[in-house]
């Protein structure tokens, strides 16, 4: 499974990269405006700015909710890096984005996905990833990973290559809950990834390995 960072921060990406286990990084127009980031040069420039930090993909999302529009900006993400992936919403101009993405060798994320028939749509397509957003089904009372089980054996039984990129994950639990679903990647804040570091166990065992070694020392 690919790990994506969910993020615009640019220290959390490089800190995730330092890691050596970033293989992507997602954004989307409130991560943009939580660094603060507006106006078209603007925004072009942090993706520069990502995109020299990681070579694993980037998603770029599009502002427009027209065909054309939506089209314009692909073909100017795109001129950023080989690594940007332009993310499109699901919507009805978004599936004909995707589609025209596909036929002209862009790379896409289908966002905004809350059901297996706009998954079965997205990779229709085309799209490279398809982003369910687990959280914000979770949010509503729903049980979000159950989507990501039904598009892994709806992509299986159909042959469809789209990746599933789960999405909206907001803690470690949800990571290795999509993992076991059948995710081809997670993508989440640094905070989550974080959170998989942590055991008591793993504490309390190097504490004892580092106090025996310190005695094993002095004995010597
Ligand atoms: O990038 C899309 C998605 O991951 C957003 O997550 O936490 O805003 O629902 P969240």
């Amino acid at each position: 499974m690919k790990f994506f960072i969910d993020t615009a921060n640019l220290e959390h990406i490089a800190e995730a990269e330092s890691l050596g286990i970033l293989d992507g990084v997602t954004t989307n127009p409130s991560l943009m405006a939580k660094e603060k980031i507006s106006g078209d040069a603007a925004v072009m420039a942090h993706y520069k700015k990502i995109c020299e930090i990681t070579d694993g993909d980037v998603s770029a999302e599009v502002i427009s909710t027209d065909f054309e529009g939506m089209k314009r900006e692909a073909s100017e993400l795109v001129k950023i890096a080989d690594n940007i992936v332009v993310k499109i919403p699901m919507i009805r101009d978004g599936v004909k984005a995707i589609s025209w993405c596909t036929a002209n060798g862009i790379r896409t994320n289908c966002t905004l996905v809350f059901s297996a028939g706009q998954a079965l749509l997205a990779a229709k397509a085309g799209a490279t990833y398809v982003s369910p957003f687990i959280g914000r089904i979770d949010d509503i009372g729903w049980e979000g990973m159950q989507l990501i089980s039904d598009i892994a054996e709806l992509y299986a039984i159909q042959g469809f290559e789209t990746e599933i990129l789960a999405a909206s994950i907001r803690n470690g639990k949800h990571i290795v809950e999509a993992a076991k679903a059948g995710a081809d990647v997670v993508t989440c804040p640094l905070s989550s990834f974080e959170a998989l570091f942590n055991h008591p166990l793993t504490d309390i065992g190097l504490a004892k390995f580092l106090a025996d070694h310190k005695k094993a020392a002095g004995q010597g």
